[in-house]
């Protein structure tokens, strides 16, 4: 493949035989007997800044980013303060410029004030959209009924990103939490009827709409029931995590602690089959990280006190290589549900495959590294990840940004970021 001007040229393009009739300029990398995928896509992070720097900022959490081979990066509005009007995501695109190692996109998050003025938002430059959270996780953004999430669908037309479990059911079972309840009890508490119905109200709310949305983070079996027999084509798109696929209840708990927390929850086998299989059959679109850091101090705190959330940015290419030695996804798989996939989805423009014309990222992965997967190879500040010890099939040495190695052997060059471009947009 060639690059030229940040990118791509050609892709079956033949060596000069001499090195002499080289461009002067042009840097040759070899990646004879590697694997070479368009940079990753993650279209959910929360980097924390502003207001919660010591958790992850942009500058680390994007270099953890580079680190797995992920060149473009979505970024969620709970933050403090959280992403909710024109003056803080300009604030964001600002502390990202000559900071951030990968091109970048930041949602607005919706609430009852903002509701109306979201579709004239979402159109500004550096944004990819709006975020609701129909149930409270971390952070205070929440729009939790119906009229009001209505009135977010009805403004605007780029695809929303929806956080699905119910706020009611939430209240009530947290409300009734016994003594003695411990993370165990995480998948329990917010429950598998929590997200189904969150997602049955939100494909209602669709249906009268007929506005794009993308269910982030899928946990259950029934919703992937549900949207299968609801079918709305592409007005519904939807995502599943790592650790939704990697990680199984109880075990994880017992093994992991308040470490495996997340929103919604990591559930039992039966769950995590049944997304296996979504995402190989296509029913969903793609991976999202939902890298979600926070200390391992905080992560100590009791439950429920203790936060949810999991780094996980950086693991996403070494996970899904080991579901491809473990046989439940092939290889054309992670680069659809990891590039092509998550570009759909959002309509990111230039990104996501090797096509002449499209930016020049991509990532070299040594297949043949098969040691435990390091604490120190780390690169978020969170400093920790469950999957420490995890035998690897294969590790991302390279990337390029727009034809610029960012990341090599460990070790990053500039911080060369860009706002990324929408179809929408342009
Ligand atoms: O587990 C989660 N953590 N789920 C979310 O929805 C938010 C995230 C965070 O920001 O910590």
């Amino acid at each position: 493949m060639r690059i030229t001007d940040g990118l791509v040229a050609e892709v079956d393009y033949e060596l000069p035989r001499r090195t002499d009739d080289a461009h002067p300029k042009e840097q040759i990398l070899d990646a004879s007997g590697k694997l070479v995928f368009p940079g990753l896509i993650d279209p959910q992070v929360h980097f924390r800044e502003p207001g919660l720097t010591h958790k992850e900022d942009l500058a680390s959490g994007s270099l953890a980013a580079v680190a797995g081979g992920v060149t473009s990066l979505m970024e969620m509005p709970n933050t403090r303060p959280a992403t909710t009007n024109p003056e803080a995501l300009t604030d964001k695109l600002t502390r990202a410029r000559g900071r951030m190692h990968t091109d970048h996109a930041f949602f607005l998050g919706a609430t009852s004030e903002n509701a109306d003025q979201l579709g004239e938002w979402e159109q500004l430059p550096g944004c990819c959209g709006v975020k609701v959270f129909m149930g409270s996780s971390t952070g205070d953004l929440l729009v939790a009924d119906d009229p009001t999430i209505e009135r977010v669908l009805r403004s605007g037309e780029r695809r929303v990103a929806v956080h699905s479990e119910d706020e009611p059911r939430l209240r009530e079972r947290y409300a009734a939490i016994e003594p003695g309840t411990t993370v165990v009890d995480h998948p329990d508490v917010r429950d598998v009827e929590t997200a189904v119905r969150a997602t049955r109200r939100l494909l209602d709310l669709v249906e009268r709409t007929r506005r794009k949305v993308h269910v982030l983070h899928l946990s259950t079996a029934e919703e992937v029931a549900l949207l299968r027999e609801r079918d709305l084509g592409d007005l519904v798109t939807a995502e599943v995590t790592p650790n939704h696929l990697c990680l199984t209840a109880p075990d994880c708990y017992e093994r992991f602690g308040a470490h495996a927390q997340m929103n919604p929850p990591v559930r039992d086998a039966r769950h995590r089959d049944a997304l296996r299989e979504a995402l190989a059959n296509g029913t969903i679109a793609c991976i999202g990280s939902d890298h979600a850091p926070h200390t391992a101090e905080e992560k100590a705190q009791t439950y429920p006190a203790s936060p949810a959330g999991i780094p996980g940015v950086q693991t996403i290419l070494p996970l899904l290589l080991t579901a491809v030695r473990d046989g439940w996804l092939q290889l054309t798989d992670v680069a659809r549900v990891t590039t092509s996939g998550p570009a759909a989805v959002y309509g990111i423009a230039g990104k996501g495959s090797f096509e002449p014309g499209a930016d020049g990222d991509l990532v070299i992965v040594d297949p043949d590294v098969d040691s435990p997967l390091e604490a120190e190879w780390l690169q978020s500040r969170a400093g920790w990840s469950p999957y420490v010890g995890v035998e690897l099939a294969g590790l991302p040495i390279t990337t390029v940004l727009r034809g610029s190695i960012v990341f090599n052997n460990g070790a990053p060059t500039a911080a060369a970021g860009e706002p990324l471009r929408f179809d929408c947009n342009r």
